[in-house]
């Protein structure tokens, strides 16, 4: 190769190197920058800094960001739609009008302590639907009766079946628990049984969780407040947890309970359908997040989505789904700015909320109250 050959080589290799950027790509991008501790700890900047710093501390920054619009936005934010129903035209009535925050969980969180941040976001109404699996429920009255202890994940199951302790992660729940459940369970769903025949009463999974609340009479229980707040808790695979197991032995003593899915589809798709904006926060994946997402669908789609699950989407499961999946369904909107944090939730959940909920959000009042309450079941 002569000299003028071995220029062009080096200049070509230097083109490859410094290809140049236009700035006008950047305009408006974060600078990536965290947080330095030379200025005091302050819990609130480190939170801010998140945004800036990347990777899942970015995605856990915009999910903060998408939780306040979701508690920030009023109605009276928009102009009155020509079709809207003259209900809404009262600039009262809109600026108490809300975003309705449908919050999914799995069942481990309530057995974990997630289950005492979802009580806190309950008992103050700021949540309007929920939806959990059967442990999600019968964990919540069970720690009403019996502790939840920390155990490891690395406890032998042999070892542990023969103290009669069973394993959830790094968590022992003690056999006693469930008997100490059966005991309390069986003379409700007695109750449940007399109910549909003498009044007439209809159950629906979310009925019969609503009358789980009212009869724990626990201000720990996320249910107690649920039922106190007229918050429905959905639960379409009700029977798949201990509960199914006391539904199971409570069919051969007292038999007769019938449980209606088809009200339950309908008073969750209606939640979606008369909701003026709708947020979804939804820990985990599975049948939560498919019920919470698919419900949004009736409204072409939740305006606000934030997820927090380790799923992952190469297999196509739905629960490693991202966001951008469920707006091709028209399950989040087109616009929408949609978040998943890859994380386990029982670390990000306490600390979102703290960042959100607790800081912006102020109790609903009455007036607010009585617009949640329609169709509740
Ligand atoms: N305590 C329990 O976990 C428990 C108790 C009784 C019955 N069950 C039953 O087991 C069945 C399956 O449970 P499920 O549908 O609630 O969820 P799951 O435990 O099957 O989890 C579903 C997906 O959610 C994600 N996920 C779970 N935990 C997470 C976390 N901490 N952080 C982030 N992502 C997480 C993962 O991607 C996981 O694959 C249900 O029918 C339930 O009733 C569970």
């Amino acid at each position: 190769m002569n000299n003028q050959q071995e220029v062009k080589v080096n200049d070509d290799a230097k083109n490859a190197v410094f290809f140049q950027s236009d700035p006008k790509d950047l305009e408006g991008r974060e600078q990536i920058k965290g947080y330095d501790f030379n200025k005091g700890l302050d819990y609130d900047a480190l939170f801010e800094s998140l945004v800036r710093t990347g990777f899942q501390a970015s995605a856990m920054g915009q999910a903060i960001e998408e939780v306040k619009r979701m508690i920030s936005w009023r109605l009276s934010d928009d102009p009155i739609k020509e079709d809207e129903s003259e209900d809404y035209h009262d600039q009262e009535t809109r600026k108490n009008t809300r975003c309705k925050i449908f919050l999914g969980y799995t069942s481990n969180l309530v057995s974990s302590g997630v289950r005492e941040v979802i009580r806190y976001l309950v008992q103050h109404s700021m949540v309007d639907v929920l939806v959990s699996t059967a442990g999600g429920v019968e964990e919540d009255i069970i720690k009403c009766l019996a502790p939840t202890y920390l155990g490891e994940f690395s406890m032998p199951g042999a070892d542990l079946r023969r103290r009669g302790l069973n394993r959830i992660g790094n968590l022992l729940v003690p056999n006693d628990n469930y008997c100490k459940f059966e005991d309390w369970v069986m003379p409700v769903l007695d109750r449940m049984v007399d109910d549909q025949e003498k009044k007439g009463i209809r159950w629906t999974p979310s009925r019969v969780i609503n009358r789980l609340g009212e009869e724990i009479k626990n201000e720990d229980s996320i249910l107690y407040w649920a039922h106190r707040n007229n918050i429905p808790v959905y639960c379409p695979a009700i029977t798949d947890g201990s509960i199914g197991d006391m539904m199971y032995f409570h069919s051969y003593s007292k038999p007769g309970l019938i449980v209606d899915l088809v009200a339950d589809i309908r008073a969750i798709n209606n939640h979606a359908i008369y909701s003026k904006k709708s947020g979804v926060i939804i820990l985990g994946g599975g049948v939560i997040k498919h019920h919470i997402c698919n419900a949004n669908l009736f409204r072409n789609g939740a305006e606000y989505a934030v997820y927090i699950n380790t799923g992952q989407e190469f297999d196509g499961s739905d629960s490693g789904a991202r966001p951008d999946e469920a707006v091709s369904w028209g399950k989040i909107k087109l616009d929408a700015k949609p978040v998943k944090v890859y994380a386990d939730a029982s670390l990000v959940f306490p600390l979102l909320v703290s960042q959100t909920f607790v800081k912006h959000f102020k109790p609903k009042n009455d007036e607010e109250l009585k617009l949640n309450k329609r169709d509740l079941f």
